[in-house]
């Protein structure tokens, strides 16, 4: 990067690092969010998804002054929270009741809302935490329910906006049900366990169906290995259990998909969230991010995170009706995903997902899968591409760039030899471009926006590569005395549309979408195009020692011929 690049960074980051402190309340100060809850981050309005942080209370009645204590705790770290009590026939109103008492003051402070000191509680820093403990004390003029509600920030814009809490009832009154409960239903997740050791590639073809990447490998002895597998539980085969697998840099997933294509499917989730691992499922509905988080449907969730590896295990039943996940008892393809997190969340994919070569039937019988990182239509792309520009179109600028001198008398179909070869030749090249490019576009159904500048460079070197033969229709005749400037011009978009398309290819080479063996490919490419340069440059001489000698000829046989007809005369 440059030094002003460099320089603009800092100062970037030097902005941002005073500047957030400020914006977010990492302090904790929130009394201006007192009455609807919600942080100022940036205009971001909360996340929709099931709450991964939950309230507890020790008691569900009380009596006024009363001590009761609420723990907010969640399945993954938080920065920041704001937590009330309200009453709980008026959920609407906006004021806190009753008051905090802490037990660590360290961690929390007590804030004054609606003028009532302590009323509620919130973080003094934006340490990260797991679980939150205080006191509250119900007051003498207390409602007969009393409702706790809590925002969790897990981070700045990543929050869950005043979670529903239980509800607490007056000594002596009969609860009746409540609206906010029945549309907020508080789905306690089940807490993941700790798995006992290592998952292992043992029993795959025999006991579960296994898909693994390399093939053959064992997630017991190799962190890097990619493995996945499922297990249907119980005789009457109601449910299944999966097993997943990856190097822990971030998350590892799996999806069920009626295509291989990306987008309509059923994706399963195990992220690592500092030391902890997070299970859920979710839907991917385009080339998107998951939609709809949540542990719904699953069971028996536990993971490990050791030995450089992620795992998790969690069962699901086969059918599923209202939860929008996948029945089990159908064909899928599979697709097996890995890359990295930033504060428990996900960010794209890191390489190409590896898909299944077949359809599989989750409930079928104990299978060892195999599948291709690489989509088949682009590995066409490639070897097309490859074969236009390192053969067909090579071969083709050879034969009219050094060989226009030879044959001189034969013709082949009533023309010149080099000019048959060299016609038929770049027309090849120009329909395998058109064939090969249209492949990713038809792959990706329509642009690709992380596929960089080879894309571009692609469509210079189609456009150039449609304008040749359209200009040498149009060519002048050989004696005209334009001719000349089509030659140069001919000869020169060439060179430069051959440079681009080696670009191009160089670009190619390093595309997620085709993962070629990482310095060998560009190894292989740079020695060819050093190879054909030096070819180049040695015919290019050798024509021009050739031009040299000939002229040296004729001139000498010209003097001789002047000096015959002096001798004559
Ligand atoms: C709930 O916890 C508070 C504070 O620890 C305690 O005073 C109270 O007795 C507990 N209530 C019940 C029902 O256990």
């Amino acid at each position: 990067m440059s030094p002003v690049g460099l320089c603009f960074l800092f100062f970037f980051s030097v902005l941002v690092c005073h500047w957030e402190p400020v914006c977010c309340y990492a302090n904790g100060k929130v009394t201006k969010a007192c009455g609807s809850m919600k942080p100022h981050h940036g205009g971001a309005s909360g996340q929709t998804t099931l709450s991964p942080y939950q309230l507890q209370t020790n008691t569900s009645t009380f009596s006024p002054g009363d001590q009761i204590r609420v723990i907010l705790s969640g399945t993954s770290y938080f920065e920041g929270f704001l937590l009330q009590a309200r009453d709980a026939a008026q959920p609407e109103s906006a004021s806190a009741i009753g008051s905090f008492t802490l037990t660590n003051p360290d961690r929390m402070q007590l804030l004054t809302c609606n003028n009532h000191q302590g009323s509620a509680v919130s973080q003094t820093s934006d340490a990260r935490q797991t679980e939150v403990v205080v006191i509250w004390t119900a007051p003498q003029d207390s409602p007969n329910e009393v409702q706790f509600f809590v925002t969790v920030v897990a981070h700045y814009k990543v929050f869950w906006l005043k979670v529903p809490g239980p509800i607490i009832y007056q000594h002596g009154i009969t609860p009746h049900p409540h609206q906010t409960t029945s549309t907020h239903p508080t789905i306690q997740p089940t807490t993941p366990s700790i798995l006992p050791g290592p998952f292992t590639s043992e029993g795959c073809g025999q006991s579960k169906s296994c898909l693994l990447d390399p093939p053959g490998c064992d997630p017991e002895k190799d962190p890097h290995c990619f493995y996945m597998s499922m297990s249907t539980e119980g005789t009457d085969k109601t449910s299944v259990m999966f097993e997943l697998s990856g190097p822990a840099e971030g998350y590892v997933s799996f999806a069920l998909s009626w295509d291989t294509w990306m987008g309509n499917d059923d994706v399963y989730l195990c992220i690592k969230d500092e030391d902890r691992v997070s299970v859920s499922a979710a839907f991917v509905s385009g080339r998107t991010y998951p939609e709809d988080h949540s542990q719904s449907g699953l069971s028996s969730v536990s993971w490990r995170l050791a030995d450089g590896s992620i795992q998790c295990r969690f069962s699901r039943p086969v059918k599923l009706t209202n939860q929008g996940r996948f029945d089990l008892d159908q064909g899928y393809f599979l697709f097996l995903a890995s890359g990295h997190t930033q504060y428990g969340e996900i960010r794209k994919h890191s390489r190409q997902p590896l898909i299944s070569r077949d359809r599989k039937l989750i409930t079928g019988p104990p299978q060892v899968l195999r599948g291709s990182r690489s989509p088949t239509i682009m590995k066409m792309h490639g070897a097309l591409m490859l074969l236009a520009w390192m053969l067909t179109g090579s071969v083709g600028t050879f034969i009219a760039s050094f060989y226009k001198p030879d044959w001189p008398n034969q013709t082949l179909f009533g023309q010149k030899v080099w000019f048959q070869v060299h016609r038929g030749l770049m027309m090849l090249t120009v329909i395998l471009t058109v064939v090969a490019f249209c492949l990713p576009f038809i792959y990706r159904k329509g642009w690709s926006t992380d596929a960089g500048v080879h894309p571009h460079l692609g469509c210079c070197v189609l456009v150039l590569s449609l304008i040749q033969p359209i200009a040498a229709m149009h060519r002048p005749p050989p004696d005209s005395n334009r001719r000349f400037i089509f030659n140069w011009t001919h000869s020169s978009i060439g060179i430069f549309t051959e440079i681009l398309a080696v670009a191009t290819m160089l670009l190619g080479v390093g595309q997620t979408s085709l993962p070629l063996p990482s310095p060998w490919a560009t190894s292989v490419l740079i020695g060819y195009v050093v190879w054909v340069a030096s070819l180049k440059v040695a015919l290019g001489w050798h024509s021009r020692y050739r031009k040299c000698t000939e002229s040296l000829i004729s001139e000498h046989f010209m003097v001789e011929k002047k000096r015959n007809v002096k001798n004559v005369s």
